[in-house]
């Protein structure tokens, strides 16, 4: 798509030093509307800027949304200036005309839609998926150095701009309620995998429980550690920086790293319907696994690193019911292509967790076995 005289008036709008070029819009997200923007600027260089429309249905406040983005990102780049890291490029906010991070037009129908800037990461790609163990290993590191960045930032400036996210236990209780309704009538074709959740309900508390002991710390979590979250560098495939920052939060680390796995570790896409396709694939849960922990081992606790194999399992549980749970409710929250889309994104999810379970005590000495060499190693 081509600039339109809109957008151009929104992009004015960001305190840039330069007259627009060009503008295209990247239809990649699912979330966000995603823009670039070609600046000349005056000093005669050209510059690329990323621009995103906030999609305000999933974000309902915008403005804390970015005062959590802006923190983390102010914090990354001192510490990498402080570190003397030249390696790893740093994802800015760039603020409007009157210095706030947003800027803002009320379209036709008086609604109010919100744009926010950032520098572009040059040089680099993201992928929407990859079976490449190199590319798994340093969406695993990206993401370990992410956590590591923030390990002692001050939990309480962060915000929790989604409510109880990872709640697995809330989750399944809302899902209770809503196979009750049924407002779709469509409880009776879902009845298999409605009584499959019921019966590995046990997975809902685990993790939640350890949080509400105090067992395991609440950190600086990403929430949406997938691998086309990760810019890497073009030539050589190593990682540069960690973005969507939209559901940066307080929350579990073991979150983080079981979702990591779960989406770039899975042999297939998460609507695959060809079921024997489905399975954990375990080079790739090996390479995400040794990258995570080239960065984070040190800094784990014993609880922490205990249950990093578990939290593969809950993270695979939750989504799986998350799936379902929409398809009962009529599909509102994920984006679907066709009426059963949501049902065989959950019986995908489901076999990717029986499969995680035979594969258990694997999993469990690997963690384990990688930890310790990497944490003699220091
Ligand atoms: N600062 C940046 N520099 C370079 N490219 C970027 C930058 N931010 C985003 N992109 C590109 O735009 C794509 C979409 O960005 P982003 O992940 O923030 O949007 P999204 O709508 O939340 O996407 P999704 O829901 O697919 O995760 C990225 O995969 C990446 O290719
Ligand atoms: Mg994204």
């Amino acid at each position: 798509m081509k600039m339109t005289e809109e957008i151009k008036k929104i992009i004015e709008q960001f305190n840039i030093d330069g007259n627009i070029l060009d503008v295209v819009c990247k239809n990649v997200g699912n979330i966000n509307q995603t823009y670039v923007a070609t600046y000349k600027m005056n000093d005669n260089s050209t510059k690329r800027f990323i621009i995103q429309k906030i999609n305000t249905t999933v974000f309902k406040e915008p403005y804390k949304l970015m005062k959590n983005i802006e923190n983390i990102t102010n914090w990354i780049e001192k510490k990498s200036i402080f570190k003397g890291d030249l390696k790893h490029p740093c994802l800015k906010v760039i603020l409007n005309k009157n210095k706030k991070p947003l800027a803002v037009i009320t379209d036709k129908n008086g609604e109010k839609q919100y744009y926010r800037a950032y520098n572009c990461i040059e040089n680099a790609i993201s992928y929407d998926n990859s079976q490449d163990r190199k590319i798994i290993y340093n969406t695993g590191r990206a993401f370990g150095h992410f956590q590591k960045m923030l390990i002692d930032y001050p939990i309480r400036r962060l915000e929790e701009t989604i409510t109880d996210f990872h709640n697995t236990q809330t989750r399944y209780e809302n899902f209770l309620k809503d196979i009750e309704r049924d407002v779709c009538n469509r409880v009776f074709d879902a009845s298999k995998e409605i009584v499959f959740v019921i019966k590995n309900s046990d997975c809902a508390r685990s993790i939640t429980d350890l949080i509400e002991e105090g067992k395991i710390p609440i950190r600086v979590t990403h929430n949406d550690t997938k691998v086309n979250n990760v810019m890497l560098d073009k030539d050589t495939k190593e990682y540069l920086t960690v973005i969507d920052l939209d559901t940066v939060m307080p929350g579990s680390s073991l979150y983080d790293y079981g979702d990591g796995v779960r989406s770039c570790a899975s042999n297939a896409l998460e609507d695959e319907k060809d079921l024997d396709k489905v399975f954990l694939n375990t080079q790739l849960f090996e390479s995400y696994t040794n990258g995570y922990l080239d960065e984070m081992a040190p800094y784990l606790t014993e609880a922490e690193v205990c249950n990093m194999g578990e939290a593969i399992k809950i993270i695979t549980f939750e989504l799986g019911l998350r799936f379902l749970n929409d398809y009962i409710n009529g599909d509102t929250y994920f984006k679907t292509d066709y009426e059963l889309h949501n049902l065989y994104r959950a019986r995908n999810q489901f076999k990717l967790l029986l499969d995680i379970k035979d594969k258990m005590p694997y999993i469990n000495e690997y963690i384990l076995n990688k930890y310790k060499e990497k944490v003699k190693k220091i």
